[in-house]
């Protein structure tokens, strides 16, 4: 099997201090060992000056190529472009995207460097496989240097409706560089028909078939490829967790009251505070759950130097004293706002201690948390899933309580009903979500990405039969 080149803003290198190994990482990490390969991107640290060269550290099979990113270079095309720019946009936060052109130009300016750099690590018969928002130009730097191999990208994040990305002035230059690709995978149906629209309604292309567009001269596939997680693992953490001490230790807190729980990274996507508001509604509204109910919302600190992330931290931290200040007594405190950062499996004992999993974002590519509240649960006592109809997850997880994360009256609604459901409608709705969890996991994503990758032709076999192929064209 040819090798795989895997390129993503960050690295998991095994055991580095600074890697995460969430799903995802393993995930990516197993098909590079099947195959071996490459991961490249930037190594999480800063310095004076962007490296010359990427540091190469080979684990088996598998080489991790990351690159020092310098201090103008991180603030342009990191903070700046990528999580001031398209992170928001890409949320729907045109009242929060700042369109700079010096950080624009740090943005492509680090594609062209990545590319630049990647470039001399690549085989004749390599597939590259491209993630995220940060690294959308990255294909056609790629092509501009001469490379034809099989390319794919594969977008994370939601992909935004026409009218919005419309606002973006270099709109035109980003779908150009993912017509680049020769496939192009979306989390949902909802991102892959706004990408559609565009080919279809701005860049004058041809919508071919469900699974193809041709645009800017070039053949692209597109297609929707959910994400999911392992069930197994998940399981069986929780399963582990529950019977430990920070479970253990949370429930003795808890003195039989309810425990509601929301974990999200503090970013202003995710909904906190409305979820916040939601919750002071619910205790307004309900009052017979004032004392028999607690909400525990963990929020680990991320992308603390753009100023937005600041401004929403200083929020959450004002509204989380008000509600406790309001509500709370000298016994019993209503919301616990944590920014701690915990492990995979502690949290999935607090998930299945937890009567309510409360996953509100404004607007999510997927949110694997809400998968993984599903498969920590005990199939014989399951907690209730209140999911935002605006993330990804909602497409799979619609036996969860679905709920409009702006409309507090409704998501205040939705708490009380999933504290007073009765354990057979639990089980019922949890059984239909484990089902869907179960049968699209992590593996199963990334296998059939990757088989659409390795059905184009790669540049030998078009040499050969002289076809007008995907990887065809400039881009
Ligand atoms: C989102 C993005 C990922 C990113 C992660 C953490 O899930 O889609 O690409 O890695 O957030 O954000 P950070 O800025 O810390 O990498």
């Amino acid at each position: 099997m040819s090798r795989l080149v895997v390129v993503s803003n960050r690295v998991a290198v095994p055991d580095a201090q600074s890697a995460t190994s969430g799903g995802l990482a393993v995930a990516l990490r197993d098909a590079l060992r099947t195959c071996g390969g490459i991961w490249f991107g930037w190594s999480g640290k800063t310095t004076a000056q962007t490296a010359e060269t990427p540091t190469m550290t080979e684990v088996g099979p598998v080489t991790y190529a990351t690159l020092d990113l310098g201090r103008k270079d991180y603030n342009e095309y990191y903070n700046g472009f990528a999580n001031r720019t398209l992170w928001p946009l890409f949320h729907y936060r045109l009242d929060l995207a700042e369109f700079s052109h010096e950080n624009y130009t740090g943005y492509l300016r680090v594609n062209t460097l990545f590319a630049e750099k990647l470039r001399p690590l690549i085989e004749d018969d390599d597939h590259l496989w491209i993630h995220d928002y940060h690294l959308i130009p990255l294909g056609r730097e790629l092509r501009a240097l001469g490379l034809s191999h099989p390319m794919g990208f594969y977008l994370h994040t939601p992909f935004p409706a026409l009218e919005v990305l419309l606002a973006l002035p270099s709109h035109e230059l980003l779908v150009k560089s993912l017509c680049a690709y020769d496939v192009v995978g979306f989390q949902t149906e909802n991102d892959l028909r706004s990408f559609r629209d565009y080919i279809h309604y701005e860049a004058g292309g041809e919508i071919l078939d469900d699974k193809s567009v041709r645009a800017y001269g070039r053949l692209v596939r597109t297609q929707v490829f959910p994400i999911g997680i392992e069930r197994g693992q998940m399981e069986q953490a929780a399963a582990r967790a529950v019977e430990q001490g920070a479970a253990r230790r949370l429930e003795r807190t808890l003195h039989n009251r309810s425990l509601m729980i929301g974990v999200d990274r503090l970013d202003y996507s995710k909904g906190i505070p409305e979820r916040f508001r939601s919750f002071e509604r619910f205790l307004e509204q309900y009052p017979a759950h004032r004392g028999q109910v607690s909400m525990m919302q963990i929020a680990p600190l991320s992308r603390s130097e753009v100023p937005e992330y600041k401004a929403i931290r200083d929020q959450l931290e004002g509204l989380a004293g008000y509600i406790n200040g309001r509500y709370g007594d000298f016994d019993w405190m209503p919301l616990h706002y944590l920014t701690k950062n915990f492990q995979r499996e502690t949290l999935a004992g607090f998930f299945r201690l937890s009567r309510v999993g409360v996953v509100t974002p404004l607007r999510d590519g997927m949110n694997l948390v809400a998968k993984e509240y599903v498969a920590s649960q005990d199939p014989n006592y399951p907690g209730v899933l209140v999911l935002s109809r605006f993330a990804g997850a909602a497409r799979e997880l619609d036996a969860a309580l679905l709920v409009n994360p702006y409309d507090h009256e409704g998501v205040a609604a939705a708490l009380h009903q999933g504290l007073i459901m009765s354990l057979e409608e639990r089980r019922e709705r949890w059984q239909s979500m484990i089902e869907k969890v179960q049968s699209n996991s992590l593996e199963n994503w990334r296998e059939r990405f990757l088989t659409v990758l390795r059905s184009v032709p790669t540049p030998m076999a078009v040499r050969s039969t002289g076809g007008d192929t995907a990887s065809t064209g400039s881009g």
